[in-house]
């Protein structure tokens, strides 16, 4: 099977330095070395780690409360650029983040190429502690990557491309289509998007109380089956324990193995077309460098591709 791989060290969407390196840092621990060697895909893609100096302008003061709007608009569009054509050719994508901004890229990418090749719209499973549907005004902290999910879903909308206005129908998402995994910290404004708009979200409770193996049922038959699936998997997601390194930590998180059991459940569908891997910063190590090689190694264990073969019978009569 064929793999693209976008690899993106962009830190605009929020304020911490240091998730520009998650990239290389996921690919010198081996990630698309496993993905060639062990599981066998042919990877495509410039095997550049793109940093996008060039479109970061020197001045790039707030619009509507957002920081580095124009930086965060114009790396996005890119992004959008470089998904889209691998997703055309029928890939399946892969994006190392990066913030959680770079999303408004991707998925703008995969929704307009499936809609193009398959004519089918896309579902996005959100894994993450965050909901980050904020619009510009509800946000409190004006961090891009607390907002992708409102731009995406036509929920925040601007008119101007240098501010997200080149994002179109054709890479919009529906709020019916959006299912959340593993939320504990939403901020009240979202918690009122979520609710008026009837969004499917899995909170950390519903994993505590349901198990994760039922919600991943529950979650996939939301989306309804032969529905193209982009999951949006964001490191943050994960219990600390697990994935220290990373902007905004929220302790109660999924375990390790809970999140490899995501991803194992969306591969088991047949239907995933693209992934990203977002919020992993080396720079971030509570316990010395411990905490960045251990958060890169749940990075690197979250392949929603590596589903072992011996044990697919038992994973798909699990997850339906
Ligand atoms: N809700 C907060 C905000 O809007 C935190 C968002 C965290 N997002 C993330 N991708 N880690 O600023
Ligand atoms: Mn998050
Ligand atoms: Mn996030
Ligand atoms: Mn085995």
């Amino acid at each position: 099977e064929e793999l693209g791989i976008v690899a993106v060290g962009f830190s605009g969407g929020q304020c911490k330095p240091g998730v520009d390196a998650a990239p290389s840092a996921l690919i010198e621990s081996g990630l698309l070395t496993q993905l060639r060697e062990e599981l066998g895909y042919k990877l495509y893609g410039d095997d550049q780690v793109h940093l996008y100096t060039d479109l970061v302008p020197k001045d790039d003061p707030p619009h509507r409360n957002m920081k580095n709007p124009r930086a965060v608009s114009s790396v996005t569009r890119r992004i959008a650029d470089q998904v889209y054509s691998h997703a055309k050719e029928g890939r399946l994508v892969l994006t190392l983040g990066g913030d959680h901004s770079i999303a408004i890229g991707t998925i703008g990418g995969t929704a307009k190429a499936i809609r193009e090749t398959v004519g089918q719209d896309i579902a996005v499973i959100w894994v993450d502690a965050h909901a980050d549907i904020n619009t510009p005004e509800t946000s409190g902290s004006g961090n891009i990557h607390g907002m992708p999910v409102s731009f995406l879903t036509g929920l925040a909308r601007e008119d101007n491309e240098d501010f997200f206005g080149w994002l179109k129908p054709e890479n919009r998402i529906s709020v019916k289509k959006l299912v959340y995994i593993g939320l504990r910290d939403v901020d009240a404004g979202e918690k009122r998007i979520l609710r008026e708009n009837g969004i499917k979200a899995f909170s950390m409770f519903d994993i505590d109380r349901h198990g994760i193996g039922r919600v991943m049922e529950m979650a996939l038959g939301h989306i309804g089956t032969d529905t193209p699936i982009h999951l949006s998997f964001d490191v943050d997601a994960l219990d600390p324990m697990w994935a220290p390194s990373t902007g905004t930590p929220v302790r109660g998180g999924l375990t390790l193995r809970e999140g490899d059991y995501i991803c194992e459940c969306v591969h088991e569908t047949g239907s995933l077309v693209a992934v990203d891997l977002v919020e992993v910063n080396p720079s971030l190590a509570p316990e010395s460098d411990i905490g960045a090689h251990e958060t890169v190694r749940a990075g690197c264990s979250l392949r929603p591709f590596s589903v072992d073969r011996e044990h697919t019978h038992t994973i798909s009569s699990v997850c339906g």
